[in-house]
């Protein structure tokens, strides 16, 4: 079995579980993929043609995975409408750090490489995100086109006690912190959001067709379910 059959492996077991134990964090987490891969392909990162490939490999996966540490939250929590409390929201804010060590635990070198855009997923430019408060300049590009990516796709997306906002909404929003995490190619990750097309709400797409049989980022870009075309 080859090693890239081995990770999809590991990558579709996690999801699987994690579609199990709450399915919206796993609709998201496959809406987030969509997302920052659509950002990465449509960015010219000036990367070679190989780096380019381990690129988009680790964006695909580390946001398929961005959320994967919610499996250790209570699903009281993570369904919770009223606000948390001290201890809960402690709860949650632990997540980008029980994904990454769940990754840490996997026999893989790349899946523990990943590890790292996982737990950095809700570092913010200014220096006020979690878990660790990293300045801008620690945190990875890979894990800003997450963060990006991670937080449109959210407020893209209806939940039980909101609906979508507008893709217009959505980048006013994140205007400024896209500036800060892509500086010069802040309008080309911007136009890359302005070109996603996907009707808000909850998308299912089973985790195979991402992942399994070494689903390869190009086939879902070439597949029925190219981003372009997702809805
Ligand atoms: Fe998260």
């Amino acid at each position: 079995m080859e090693l890239s059959e081995i990770q999809n492996g590991m990558i579709r077991m996690a999801l699987v579980a994690l579609e199990s134990v709450h399915e919206a964090t796993y609709h998201h987490s496959i809406r987030t993929a969509k997302v920052s891969i659509h950002i990465a392909a449509k960015v010219d990162w000036c990367l070679s043609e190989s780096d380019r490939a381990s690129y988009l490999d680790d964006i695909r996966d580390a946001a398929l995975l961005h959320d994967i540490g919610k499996l250790s939250c209570p699903t009281q929590i993570l369904d919770k409408k009223e606000s948390l409390t001290d201890r809960e929201r402690e709860n949650i804010l632990c997540h980008p750090i029980w994904g990454a060590d769940m990754l840490l635990t996997l026999p893989d070198k790349r899946l523990q490489r990943i590890a790292r855009f996982v737990r950095e997923h809700h570092e913010q430019p200014d220096g006020k995100g979690y878990p660790f408060r990293l300045d801008l300049d620690e945190i990875a590009p890979i894990s800003r086109v997450i963060n990006i990516a991670d937080r449109f796709a959210a407020m893209t997306e209806n939940r039980p006690y909101r609906k979508a906002v507008p893709t217009e909404v959505a980048l006013e929003i994140l205007h400024l912190d896209i500036k800060a995490f892509f500086g010069e190619k802040a309008g080309a990750v911007t136009d890359a959001l302005v070109g996603f097309k996907m009707k808000p709400g909850l998308v299912h797409i089973p985790a195979k067709v991402l992942s399994a049989s070494g689903t390869s980022y190009r086939e879902v870009r070439e597949s029925g379910l190219s981003l372009a075309a997702a809805h």
